[in-house]
């Protein structure tokens, strides 16, 4: 996500901050900006786009005179990439100015005390907010200050705070997005992360959960949640850059694996308020959600898989037919759609060629149109009637693994609302499911787990030429994503097949040795399944299978077995995907492969 550095010391800050953001560009950006205190206090500056442009702007900083600053790359969250929504934001006094990373989830409630006591917004971010509700608390101490405003923000946050009054200090402070401060002689910085700071100093202090420092020249001071300091021992970086950018992991795509609790818990939980879900709608109304008498989902490649896992839960929860469509085919297809049809549209990037022109077609013709979009002010989400963004952060990988889940925790939220709306689930079982839903980062977590189980299997298939993957129901849905997965990252030809079609024509490739996955995660048709791995097992077929914790009846017939913990019906799809991305992941590893990059493929397909 969003990039934050800061430095006090002897040098000019400006070129050292610009310097220092260029070392977070992969983390994604679409602006920037910097906020130094020179002699006449706060002068701010920040540009829409490339931080080139921030550069030309600034002449490389030197129109920016000061020895202390901080300075953001901005990833959209709230508001449209704009030089108004850039960071950093200054407190309408003009006393303070704060880059932020995270998600402000009162920002609205805060906004509105703020304005109810005189106070005056710019832009249509949440981080404005936290500018102002600092100022709000300032009565000459800045510490005090933060911690007043801090103590009211709900959401994830890492924050970098500058006062003009106060040219000698920065203030740090985090909840549940990374930062930390680096330690130099005579000069001190923060960074969200390392690659930041590789060029001054390899002592770094990692802030925890609350902890707010205060930066001068000469020091760092850390204080808990409560105001009693901290003593952090500084950890040395052995690291080199290009390690360092992927937070120590390989490649992009483990990083983005690992990442997906904090996307998730970053998707759902603003939208849960009070067990309740609000999605923020803000055209569609309750009556056309009440009134629409046919779904169907547009989307290309994994997008369109979450679509049709999401078919299934969609058709059950609202009773109303679901279709899933894929882009490419849809737009040439005629559709039978009107304005009693929702179309949701999901993507990404938000720039998906077909994507966008199957919105478009859907729209021409009268549908109410949602997008579930990852990039803000991309073209889909500026052309939909409502966006559901998936605050999942900027996937720098090709193959999607964040982004998925991500947008599969959307399409959660969707089915609950409008179960509620529509009346067509007990108030019992929506509470139940919103609370299976708030766990779900959680079991995420548990599931990165398998990591070392993943790997290992990968050690023992890695050189198949065909992989198979069966499943039934949504557990077939799955397949798709797993087998696409494994293909695109691997090259190991793969075939997902919903596995009661086995017997009509699959079931002849299956011989000795033949590597089978098999998804057993949908209770009701388990026993189906176990028919299905005992025929392909007949015919030489090893096999891995994914089944409940508490399941007996998978194990007898399967050669390994990934044990998912039991949880609710509407979360149980996030689970396998998991262990699949690793076992791709891994597959891959082993064959040395360009696993971020792909052979003949592109992240965002802008073609036809
Ligand atoms: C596979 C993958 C692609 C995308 C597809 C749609 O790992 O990433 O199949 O899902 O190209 O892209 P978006 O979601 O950007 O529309």
């Amino acid at each position: 996500m969003c990039g934050i550095v800061g430095y006090i010391g002897p040098k000019q800050a400006a070129p050292l901050l610009l310097e220092a953001l260029e070392k977070l560009e992969y983390r994604g950006y679409d602006s920037a900006g910097l906020a130094i205190l020179g002699g006449n206090g706060l002068s701010v500056c920040k540009a829409k786009g490339r931080l080139s442009v921030l550069f030309d702007w600034t002449e490389g900083g030197a129109t920016m005179p000061g020895t202390a600053g901080i300075g953001h790359t901005r990833w959209a969250t709230h508001g449209e990439p704009s030089d108004v929504n850039s960071h950093p934001h200054l407190s309408h006094s003009g006393r303070v100015a704060v880059v932020h990373n995270g998600i402000v989830e009162n920002y609205a409630e805060l906004r509105e005390f703020l304005t109810e006591h005189g106070y005056e917004f710019q832009s249509d971010t949440d981080t404005e907010i936290v500018a102002q509700l600092v100022d709000f608390y300032y009565h000459g101490d800045p510490v005090k200050a933060v911690r007043d405003a801090e103590s009211l923000l709900s959401g994830s946050y890492a924050l970098g705070i500058a006062f003009a009054a106060h040219p000698d200090l920065l203030i740090a402070v985090r909840k549940d997005s990374p930062l930390i401060l680096g330690l130099g002689e005579g000069e001190n910085f923060i960074a969200s992360d390392i690659p930041a700071l590789l060029k001054h100093t390899r002592e770094i202090v990692r802030l925890d959960e609350r902890e707010l420092a205060v930066l001068t020249r000469a020091g760092v001071s850390v204080y808990d949640r409560f105001g009693d300091p901290v003593e952090k021992a500084p950890e040395h970086i052995a690291w080199d850059v290009s390690a360092a950018e992927k937070g120590g992991y390989a490649h992009f795509m483990l990083k983005e694996i690992m990442e997906q609790p904090t996307a998730i818990r970053n998707t759902i939980s603003p939208r849960i308020k009070d067990g309740e879900i609000d999605l923020g709608l803000v055209h569609i109304t309750e009556e056309v959600i009440r009134a629409i008498d046919k779904i169907n989902i547009v989307a290309c490649g994994s997008a369109s898989y979450v679509g049709m896992t999401s078919q299934y839960m969609l058709s059950k929860m609202l009773h109303v037919p679901v279709t899933v469509e894929l882009a490419s085919e849809f737009r040439y297809s005629d559709p039978v759609v009107d304005e009693k049809t929702l179309t949701i549209v999901i993507s990404q990037s938000g720039e998906t060629l077909d994507t966008l022109f199957a919105l478009r077609e859907a729209k021409r013709r009268g549908a109410h149109i949602i997008s579930v979009v990852n990039v803000v002010g991309s073209a889909i989400a500026n052309e939909s009637e409502d966006v559901l963004y998936t605050w999942a952060g900027p996937e720098i990988a090709v193959a999607t693994t964040k982004a998925y889940s991500t947008q599969l925790a959307v399409m959660y939220l969707i089915a609950l609302h409008f179960a509620r709306l529509r009346g067509t689930l007990s108030d019992a079982a929506l509470s139940e499911a919103v609370a299976a839903l708030e766990a779900l980062p959680a079991l995420v977590e548990e599931m990165l787990g398998k990591r070392e189980q993943m790997q290992y299997l990968a050690s023992l298939f890695f050189n198949l030429r065909d992989i198979f993957f069966i499943g039934r129901n949504i557990d077939y849905a799955l397949c798709l994503e797993g087998s696409l997965k494994l293909k695109e990252i691997s090259y190991i030809h793969s075939e997902a097949y919903a596995a009661g079609e086995l017997k009509h024509g699959t079931i002849s490739l299956i011989e000795p040795g033949t590597l089978v996955i098999a998804l057993c995660t949908h209770a009701p048709l388990r026993e189906k399944m176990v028919s299905n791995i005992r025929e392909v097992k007949a015919r030489g077929a090893v096999v891995i299978a994914f089944t409940d914790e508490n399941d007996a009846s998978v194990p007898a017939v399967a050669d390994h077995v990934i044990a998912l913990p039991s949880c609710a019906p509407l979360v149980l799809p996030s689970m396998p995907l998991i262990p699949l991305q690793l076992f791709a992941y891994y597959v891959a590893l082993l064959k040395g492969c360009d696993i971020d990059k792909p052979r003949n493929l592109a992240k965002s397909v802008t073609v036809e």
